[in-house]
């Protein structure tokens, strides 16, 4: 029997260089344990995972979110309330993910898009702009499940999520997908998805100095 020639799009990913160490001590995670862990082959490209694509999946799922809270009956405060709990734990763990594993290699590897002359410039952005969605969804809190002042606080928070979703798509997505390499999105998708997936019921709200932020994950 003839012996199946290559696959041209066979690719191999090795365990990669170990993970880089913040000023502060505390590794990046890029992807660290991802890449030590040396039983897992991908074998092809349609077998990868992308962070930029996960980011995107996650993206999509929060306007959906937002848009369900739109038409559940306002009069129904248990569902409200579920899909926001829900949506306002998502929105957490969704930027702490970015900023652990995320924003530091962009800042390492990105050249700047979308606008942006710089990585630096598109991580200061971003992690100013998780600031004020943390603010927002904090704020939906101090009003009553189904009032106009409830809806007005969701509908901030929605309105500063978009902004900051549509900047991110266009400029560190961006940058990412154009400079860095398939096995690092790989390996990094592997490690935002693990985490994402053991903090499920969220994690504790907590604003980040962008300035501070780039200088001990740069
Ligand atoms: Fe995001
Ligand atoms: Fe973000």
């Amino acid at each position: 029997m003839a012996r199946r020639a290559p696959d041209r799009r066979d690719i191999s990913f090795g365990a990669g260089p170990p993970a880089r160490r913040r000023a502060s001590g505390r590794t990046t995670a890029v992807a660290g344990d991802a890449r030590d862990c040396k039983a897992r082959r991908v074998k092809r490209e349609g077998d990868a995972m992308d962070i930029t694509q996960l980011i995107l999946d996650d993206h999509h799922e929060q306007r959906r979110l937002f848009a369900i809270l739109e038409q559940i009956d306002r009069e129904d405060e248990e569902k409200l309330t579920a899909v926001w709990s829900h949506l306002a734990a998502f929105l957490e763990v969704h930027a702490k993910a970015e900023e652990d594993f995320f924003y530091p290699e962009l800042l390492r590897t990105g050249q700047g898009a979308g606008g942006k002359a710089t990585s630096e410039d598109e991580t200061e952005d971003a992690i100013g702009d998780h600031n004020e969605i943390r603010d927002a969804v904090a704020a939906v809190a101090g009003h009553t499940v189904g009032t106009n002042g409830w809806y007005a606080a969701v509908a901030h928070a929605n309105e500063v999520n978009s902004d900051h979703m549509g900047e991110e798509e266009r400029q560190g997505l961006t940058d990412f997908r154009l400079h860095a390499s398939l096995e690092l999105r790989h390996d990094l998708a592997a490690a935002f998805i693990a985490f994402e997936a053991s903090h499920i019921s969220g994690v504790r709200a907590q604003d980040v100095d962008p300035k501070v932020y780039i200088a001990e994950n740069k």
